[in-house]
């Protein structure tokens, strides 16, 4: 089965880091997002995934030059403007004429989408919608439905405690061809406010099915931030990155790392290969990055230090996320 993966998106929310890496390729737990991703679509038997791209479409294209991920084929379209969730989905999916699925590139889910395909079957769906559950849905796309799935309305964005549920569209879908076909090609269209609801016109056609599974919008510093703790925590499954090792308990180790001996070191943390945590520093809760420095004396705390970056002697960082190869040091 083919995937479509949205990743055209600027991602100003996540600016500064944002302005050179496009939010899909940052790191979460020192593994590229959309390579988290790509592993987790690859699991409910995706072997073609792809890439609805506009944003530094050059990062991606360098990234997967190989056109594979594993076992999986990696191809690409580009975006001359954005286009939208709904003319993404179109453009990418122009020459292809059997289901999809579709996914937002920045959420971290381990949602079961051979599940979501099979309720997909069983109603003889045109689209199938997967909703996540959230304390607060006043700031997404609410989805309310029958017993046995059917979509009753789309309530975008509803006023604080005013929501008909908290169950909200979590981006990831199945749609059959005939959908597809009605996205009027190279338009700007949204699938959340107009594909979906002009769906609900005629009967029986839009279903969406409940999941608990792990979820989470990785688009804001603190959910970004949220994300690591999360994936260092275990709940997406441990190692938190592939090959990493537990140094000790909740400290995983990538490659040859240099820990000096005074260091303090208090779950969870991951250590990317050739970080260097110097003498006397105490990093708690915290990912540092590949060839990452903690220098002396430096306390790094609930941060994510990326690739190449350094935390000056004696400074300390106290959630924050220090972007690839800056220096955290004070002025004066
Ligand atoms: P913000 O600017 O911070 O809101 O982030 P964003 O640009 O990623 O937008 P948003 O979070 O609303 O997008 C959800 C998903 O859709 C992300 O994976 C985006 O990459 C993707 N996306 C948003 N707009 C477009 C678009 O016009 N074209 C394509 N291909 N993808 C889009």
């Amino acid at each position: 089965m083919k995937a479509i993966v949205l990743v055209g998106g600027e991602g100003t929310r996540l600016r500064p880091l944002t302005y050179h890496t496009p939010k899909p390729l940052l790191p979460i737990a020192n593994v590229p997002f959309l390579e988290r991703q790509l592993t987790w679509l690859g699991r409910h038997g995706i072997d073609e995934a792809v890439l609805s791209l506009g944003y530094l479409p050059e990062a991606f294209e360098a990234h997967f030059a190989s056109g594979r991920f594993g076992d999986m084929r990696i191809r690409w379209v580009i975006e001359k403007e954005p286009l939208g969730t709904a003319g993404g989905i179109g453009f990418a999916a122009e020459g292809i004429d059997e289901r999809v699925v579709v996914c937002n590139g920045d959420v971290l889910t381990d949602l079961d989408v051979t599940g979501l395909v099979r309720f997909h079957d069983e109603r003889a769906a045109e689209a199938t919608i997967a909703l996540t559950r959230v304390e607060d849905p006043s700031a997404f796309g609410v989805v309310p439905t029958r017993e046995d799935g059917e979509v009753v309305a789309f309530v975008e964005k509803p006023p604080p405690g005013r929501a008909p549920t908290n169950w909200i569209n979590a981006g990831t879908y199945v749609l059959e061809p005939s959908v597809l076909r009605r996205i009027p090609p190279r338009l700007t269209v949204s699938i959340e406010r107009e594909t979906f609801p002009r769906m609900l016109d005629s009967p029986r056609r839009l279903f969406a099915q409940h999941s608990d599974a792990y979820w989470l919008d990785i688009g804001t510093p603190r959910k970004y931030a949220e994300a690591q703790a999360d994936v260092l925590g275990g709940k997406l499954g441990l190692p938190p990155a592939p090959g990493a090792r537990e140094h000790d308990s909740g400290i995983w180790v990538q490659g040859d790392v240099d820990i000096a001996s005074d260091a303090r070191l208090r779950a969870a943390v991951l250590l990317g290969t050739g970080a260097r945590i110097g003498a006397g520093a105490d990093v708690a809760e915290s990912v540092i990055g590949p060839g990452a420095t903690v220098e002396s004396g430096a306390r790094v705390l609930r941060s994510v230090v990326l690739a190449g970056a350094r935390v000056a002697a004696d400074e300390k960082a106290v959630d924050v996320v220090v972007a690839a190869d800056a220096r955290l040091e004070c002025a004066g």
